[in-house]
């Protein structure tokens, strides 16, 4: 299974902006103040939509006091959060992106109590949240991760993820730069065996959405809300649940 960890430190290192919104307009070298203004807005829509979703369909009474938003970049979201919340802690495996989130937050959000950490720490959060992150971590080590996200959440605290579970066709090329072997017997694709795809990418991997309820059943998280969406070919579901 291919080392994602690894990608995003480069990418962190080489494309931070782009790497989380892949859009040219975050090339570092296309930054300005602008460009700038409309990555951090959309951040702020994002909570705006997550808010108003957890108040509307899973908890009206929603209102944290502490929030982790895991894989938090550079910290598009964890700006947006710190608006709602007393303590905002942010974790992402890439140490360039921590560097950049601290330089944002310093900026933007000075005397907020905002940390960041390279893995989950210990504690509890009445909010825990990811959004475009675990599409990108291969299920074997992203199940486990899910695992302990859900063992933070405090009780009757709220936990909003993102996850992709399957992909059209045209999406496919992905998935054979990491095979060796594959096997079709028309109905079901299988990986025989796996290899080093190309040297740098931004891997999606697909979630049996049943692995992925079953674990938040398993953390007491019984009252689940979902929703479909398709990001041009990737579909995705967000799982929203509040713990018992
Ligand atoms: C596409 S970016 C999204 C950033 C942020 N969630 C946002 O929407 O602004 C994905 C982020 O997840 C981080 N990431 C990837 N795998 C991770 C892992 N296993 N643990 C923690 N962070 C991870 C990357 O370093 C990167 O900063």
């Amino acid at each position: 299974v291919r080392n994602t960890d690894a990608d995003w430190v480069k990418w962190a290192e080489q494309e931070p902006y782009f790497a989380v919104l892949s859009s040219p307009t975050f090339y570092t070298a296309n930054l300005n103040e602008a460009s700038l203004e409309s990555f951090f807005q959309s951040g702020v829509l994002d909570i705006e939509y997550l808010m108003h979703t957890i108040r509307t369909r899973v908890f009206p009474g929603f209102a944290p006091r502490s929030a982790l938003d895991f894989g938090s970049g550079v910290g598009r979201l964890v700006l947006a959060m710190a608006a709602h919340v007393e303590r905002v802690v942010g974790v992402d495996i890439a140490p360039p992106m921590i560097a950049e989130a601290k330089r944002n937050c310093a900026a933007r959000a000075p005397g907020h109590d905002i940390s960041f950490y390279n893995e989950i720490p210990e504690g509890e959060f009445d909010w825990i949240s990811s959004v475009l992150v675990i599409q990108h971590i291969p299920p074997a080590i992203g199940l486990g991760i899910l695992q302990t996200l859900l063992s933070r959440l405090a009780v009757g605290g709220v936990i909003s993820l993102q996850f992709t579970a399957y992909r059209t066709p045209a999406h496919l090329q992905g998935a054979f730069d990491e095979a060796r072997y594959v096997r079709f017997d028309g109905a079901r694709l299988d990986v025989l065996d796996d290899q080093e795809g190309p040297e740098l990418r931004m891997a999606m991997f697909d979630y049996d959405m049943t692995a992925v309820l079953s674990k938040y059943a398993d953390a007491g998280v019984n009252d689940m809300w979902l929703r479909h969406v398709d990001h041009g070919g990737h579909h995705a579901f967000w799982v929203i649940g509040r713990k018992e």
